[in-house]
Order: C-alpha cells, then structure tokens, then sequence
C-alpha cells in the first residue's frame, strides 16, 4: 500500500475513488496522521507564489455536519489571489486521490464549515473542507458505470484525446456539476468553466474554480501517466476557436518525447 504521494497510485485512484460520507469514528492512529500531514506540507501547486495552508481539524470544529461523523477533516485556506480557489481544488485534489490510493475514506465538504475560531487562526481566506478517515461504506467503484457523469461528448470537442479526458470526466465536482469544457489538441489542451449565475451561486456554482482545479489535477496526473512532459499556462489566446458563453480558466501544454 502505498503511503506517500506516488503519482501513478493517484492516477489509478481515479477510476475507483467515491466520496465517502459514512466513516468509522475513531480517530486513526497517529503515524498516519503526521504521514498525512507531511503529505499535505508536499502538495504540488497549480500557481507558484500564492500562499496556502491546511489544518487537519477535530469534528468538534466543523459546524453545519448534518450527521457527516468524519473523525478528521482538512481545512483549505488561501491568500485571496489569481486563480486562487482553483489552485485549491487542484491541491486537495492530490489529498482525496492519496486517501483513496492508501485505503482511506474523504469526501469534499462544502456546506458544512469551520467554527469561528479556526477561520480567525489563519492570515489566510477560508476555501472549503474535507472529511477523511476509515470507511464504514465500500471504498471503491468497480467501473466506470457506477460513475454518474456527463458523456465525453459532452465536455470536449476533440476527437483522439479520450485517455487524457475520460480521467476528467470522472473527477468529482461540487452538487456533481461537471462545470468543465475542453477544447485544443493534443499538444495543449484549454480548459473552460460555465458561468455562474446568481441562482446557481446558492446551489453549488460559487466552488465552480474549486471543481475546475480538481479537473485538472485529473489532466495533468492523466498526461504524466502516459509519460508526457506537462505545464500549464494562463493564456486564453493558444485556442483559436474558444467556445461561447464559458470562461476560460487554463490552459496544459503537452510535450511528448517521441
Ligand atoms: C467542491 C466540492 C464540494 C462538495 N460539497 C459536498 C458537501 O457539502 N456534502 C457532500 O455530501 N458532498 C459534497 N461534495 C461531493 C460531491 O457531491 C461528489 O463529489 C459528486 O456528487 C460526485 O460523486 P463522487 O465524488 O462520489 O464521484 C462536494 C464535492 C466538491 C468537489
């Protein structure tokens, strides 16, 4: 089993990860505990230079849980720049796929909150929560059709590009919105989000960046699995055709070796 942050154990994790709502609720052990958070201080950025913190936390700082009995949970905080909360949806990302890879339960959280007391302890803008700790449910999905997802029709007009985007296809979203769109070729692929309207900002749109950066943990962890050298850049000009009505949010340059 692995312990530490192995990229190809995260990879595959996304073909059979679930979030986890139903935990035991005893506390795992301590080694675990300062293994995971080593694993937290380690998470890769999707911007350099925009400071971040993660605090594992007790239940008895979670407010709004509704029954969600998680031992522990990870609270995400960011300096409020750029693309910051996609940042925090591509780095938490990297966290659910780890618990999931070393046998795990978590789930994104992003109704319940933290007390006051924990948002007043960081410099730093409260994101979002996640629960983790050992499952009482089954862990894993076994194939893709227990996932419910949109078809890759649906989020992409490439043709040939289907092993880097079935993995973001399967990425969780916030309420399962799958607020993601991409277009390009397989040397650099441009990610779009829809917009949020006042009304989808009360039900779920307000993490549509958090959702787009979790995507594109899932892009570039897919990319790297095949071998190809990645970088990602913010620059909506590369896509000669951008599609209406989304927001460009990034784009991941591919190069391959051969
Ligand atoms: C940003 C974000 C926030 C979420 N908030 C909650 C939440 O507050 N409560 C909950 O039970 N699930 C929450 N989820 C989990 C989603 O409902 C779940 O990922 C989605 O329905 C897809 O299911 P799956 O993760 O099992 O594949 C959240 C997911 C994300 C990415």
């Amino acid at each position: 089993m692995c312990k530490k942050m192995d990229k190809n154990a995260l990879y595959e994790a996304i073909f059979k990860r679930k979030s986890i709502r139903n935990y035991d609720s005893t506390s795992i052990d301590s080694n675990r505990l300062e293994e995971i958070s080593r694993n937290l201080q380690s998470l890769k950025p999707l911007l350099s230079g925009t400071k971040t913190e993660f605090k594992i936390i007790s239940p008895n700082q979670v407010t709004k849980k509704f029954g969600n009995k998680a031992p522990h949970f990870i609270a995400a905080f960011s300096e409020a720049k750029d693309a910051y909360k996609v940042n925090i949806g591509f780095m938490l990302q990297q966290m659910d796929l780890y618990f999931s890879a070393t046998g795990l339960g978590s789930c994104w959280l992003g109704i319940p909150q933290p007390t006051k007391d924990l948002t007043d302890s960081s410099n730093l803008e409260f994101i979002i929560l996640m629960s983790f700790g050992n499952s009482k449910e089954t862990l894993y999905r076994t194939s893709a059709s227990e996932f419910k997802r949109k078809s890759l029709k649906e989020i992409t007009n490439m043709d040939g590009a289907d092993e880097l985007l079935e993995p973001v296809r399967l990425a969780p979203s916030a309420v399962n919105l799958q607020n993601w769109y991409f277009t390009g070729n397989k040397n650099a692929i441009h990610a779009y989000s829809s917009k949020s309207s006042f009304l989808r900002t009360i039900v779920g749109g307000s993490y549509y960046p958090v959702n787009m950066g979790i995507a594109l943990c899932h892009l570039q962890l897919a990319a790297e699995y095949n071998g190809w050298k990645t970088k990602f850049v913010f620059d909506s000009s590369g896509d000669e055709k951008p599609p209406k009505n989304l927001e460009y949010v990034a784009s991941l340059e591919i190069e391959k070796s051969s």
